[in-house]
């Protein structure tokens, strides 16, 4: 099983994929289970994070190719091997991520760049997510989280719009691919968010998590 986390800057992604990453744990063995992340979660992936988030690039394709270069860098080394080994892979944000915040809500792109790297993502052979979850909430609500955890990177200077940009983007994916991905609202405190994540997990796994989901 391939998991994928999505949702705006402050959404609380980290936190539910590790929370979701435990509960898994427990039901498929804790060696059938990897928790990773993009950007940055191969060797050698700390650099790559640092120059992404750095806030040092001036073009918005130099970025779109610096994420593609981390996911390809990603998946060879640590995602496919798992997944070679029947592993259950939860990945932190994945190219949901770079169609939301490089391509469909940046109007230098434009989304008929979408297809595009759809296109160029079958050629490379990233393999597809059986399911991404949304971990939806409004740029205000995240930002304040953001300001209180004081964890701001270079993106969250890119301002409220940009965010609610992102966010739309990542609903016209959901309209687009409705069986692939399910929405959770993430305004609400921590374990009401988990327990909306695991209901949607179990409507779309059912059995296949191990037959005994809770
Ligand atoms: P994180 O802090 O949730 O790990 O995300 C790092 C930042 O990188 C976040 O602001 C979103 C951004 N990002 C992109 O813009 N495109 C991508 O493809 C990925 C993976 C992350």
């Amino acid at each position: 099983m391939f998991i994928v986390l999505e949702g705006i800057d402050g959404s609380g992604k980290t936190t539910q994929a590790a929370r979701l990453g435990e509960w898994l744990s427990g039901l498929l063995g804790r060696e059938r289970v990897l928790v990773t992340k993009e950007p940055g979660g191969w060797l050698g992936g700390d650099a790559v994070r640092r120059l992404a988030l750095g806030g040092g690039l001036s073009s918005v394709w130099g970025e779109f190719f610096l994420f593609m270069m981390d996911r390809c860098e990603h998946v060879s080394g640590v995602v496919m091997p798992a997944l070679e080994k029947g592993m259950c892979v939860i990945c932190d944000r994945y190219t949901p991520s770079t169609l939301a915040y490089q391509v469909l809500s940046n109007p230098l792109i434009g989304s008929e760049a979408a297809e595009y790297m759809t296109g160029m993502s079958e050629v490379i052979g990233l393999p597809r997510p059986d399911c991404a979850c949304l971990l939806d909430i409004d740029a205000d609500t995240a930002r304040r989280r953001l300001e209180t955890r004081g964890k701001l990177n270079s993106f969250d200077a890119r301002g409220r719009d940009y965010f609610e940009r992102v966010r739309a983007a990542y609903d016209a994916l959901i309209k687009r691919f409705p069986d692939e991905w399910i929405k959770v609202d993430a305004s609400e405190d921590e374990n009401t968010v988990f327990g909306g994540l695991k209901r949607g997990m179990e409507r779309m796994f059912g059995t296949r998590l191990g037959g005994h989901a809770t």
